[in-house]
């Protein structure tokens, strides 16, 4: 019988309610990394039994929808779920969410090679919480451990990402029964290159997290890599004591794995099948000439200014060719994501402006569009241009190569990755199978790469590469999570 997970505490909800209930107030389902990873792997509720999700209460109608303490059943395309909101203030949430999980964490935990802040001009140094920022952050994961603790039906916990990153130890705290997963979506950083942008605090906050990790019997990163800065860093701010396969801390053990997330393949074909690309794309879009698109939630950590600037350069040189961007609109509490959208808009501006001097097509759409839509784009692409300078997975590669796999071999387009995001490590040997890896740093690079995809040089998206990405699905990714959460012995 298939695994299935029964608790699952996420930052985000399964959903937002964005309008009132009544007719055509029908929830809007929230896309990003986490969720398209975690959505496939959750059971009904039916009987009594299933998943259960707990997540904080952020959508304008989400208190129209549930009880008092939060709850609600919601309809999903896998069946009923059962759902508990937790709520918190404004300042409580500014503290936990602006400050500490994006304005500190996230640009933290991705400084894996490069001091990113000092190399390029717009990604931020970690904001250092100040005390009222930070006890929020910890009043938020203690909330949801105790949440879980209120559940003892639930025999294992499984607890995502860096917004929640103290809640394994909060849940030992708490007296929590059951078993504790924690997965990190993103990657982990390396401690010497994130020391140079901490003072003591920053470090002690750090370490804090880590420690807070440690707290859970099962603890999975998206690659090896991650997992050995981790158990680095473990050593080093918490006194853990490196043993196969894991650490030792306060007497117990904790399974540290590598399991890099997949993406739900047959919603993805499916979604190709039928997505039709938006019809103002449709319009700049010249089939006479190679489509080439970069689309992603505008974040700092998605290269797209150095992205932005190869396209320029390649109009420059004469290419004649569409780019579609789509950067759809993040975090916008955050200020380092305001800063960021005015550098793309800059850079969007030589870009536009060379493009039509070289007879090419751009557009930089500043919007959401609908998913089917991102898909279709994927589908029609010859190139689709990912640049991350670090990401934990960044799955637009795979849905790329899902979506690819309706065309047949010999017209498929290439995918262009970053070399630090985790497809790279996780697909390595896939070079010459239309996934190909680009240092975004090195502007030589960059122009080199897309040259190369302009020109057709490169081997498009193979049938080994379709089938390697279909057998690392996201079922396949929890099954291997929650299968270490049950062979976990202590
Ligand atoms: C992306 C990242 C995840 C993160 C999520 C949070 O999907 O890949 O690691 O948890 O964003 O999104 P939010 O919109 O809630 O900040």
């Amino acid at each position: 019988m298939a695994l299935t997970a029964d608790l699952i505490l996420a930052n985000r909800a399964y959903l937002d309610h964005d309008a009132p209930p009544g007719p055509g107030g029908a929830p809007v389902a929230v896309q990003g990394g986490l969720l398209a990873a975690v959505r496939p792997v959750i059971a009904p509720w039916v009987g009594g039994r299933g998943t259960t999700w707990i997540g904080a209460g952020r959508g304008p109608y989400d208190r129209d929808f549930v009880d008092a303490a939060g709850w609600e059943q919601l309809d999903t395309p896998r069946g009923p779920l059962r759902h508990r909101r937790l709520f918190f203030d404004d300042e409580t949430w500014r503290g936990h969410y602006s400050q500490v999980a994006n304005s500190f964490l996230w640009p933290l935990f991705h400084l894996v090679r490069e001091p990113l802040p000092a190399i390029t001009h717009y990604y931020p140094a970690p904001h250092e919480p100040d005390r009222e920022e930070w006890d929020a952050f910890v009043r938020v994961n203690r909330a949801f451990a105790e949440a879980a603790r209120q559940l003892p039906e639930c025999r294992t916990c499984w607890v995502h990402d860096y917004q929640l990153a103290l809640v394994p130890n909060a849940l030992r705290e708490a007296g929590y029964g059951g078993r504790a997963g924690f997965f990190l979506h993103t990657p982990f950083p390396d401690l010497e290159v994130a020391s140079d942008f901490l003072d003591e605090h920053g470090r002690d906050r750090l370490a804090q997290v880590v420690r807070g990790i440690l707290g859970a019997d099962v603890v999975g990163f998206q690659g090896e890599p991650d997992v050995a800065r981790f158990i680095a860093a473990a050593a080093e701010l918490a006194g853990a004591e490196p043993v196969e396969g894991g650490a030792r801390i306060d007497g117990r053990r904790v399974d540290i794995h590598a399991m890099p997330v997949g993406i739900d393949f047959d919603e993805v074909v499916a979604a190709a099948e039928t997505g039709v690309v938006p019809a103002d794309l449709r319009e700049t879009i010249d089939p006479a000439m190679p489509l080439v698109v970069g689309l992603e939630r505008a974040d700092f950590t998605k290269g797209i200014p150095e992205r932005l600037r190869a396209v320029a350069a390649a109009f420059e040189a004469g290419r004649q060719f569409t780019y579609v961007g789509v950067a759809a609109p993040t975090r916008q509490g955050v200020p380092a994501y305001r800063r960021l959208d005015a550098v793309i808009a800059r850079e969007a501006e030589h870009c536009a402006a060379a493009a039509e001097r070289a007879g090419g097509a751009f557009i930089q759409l500043r919007a959401a569009i609908p998913w089917d839509g991102v898909i279709a784009l994927q589908r029609e692409a010859d190139v689709v241009f990912t640049s991350s300078l670090a990401d934990g997975m960044n799955l637009v590669p795979l849905q790329a190569v899902a979506a690819q796999s309706l065309r047949p071999e010999h017209s498929r387009g290439v995918v262009i990755t970053g070399k630090d995001a985790g497809v790279a490590a996780a697909f390595a040997g896939y070079e010459k199978d239309g996934l190909v890896p680009v240092d975004p740093l090195d502007p030589d690079d960059m122009s080199r790469v897309l040259e190369a995809a302009l020109a057709k040089q490169l081997h498009g998206i193979s049938g080994r590469l379709v089938t390697a990405v279909r057998a690392n699905d996201a079922r396949g990714w929890a099954t291997r999570f929650l299968t270490a959460m049950e062979e976990f012995a202590c």
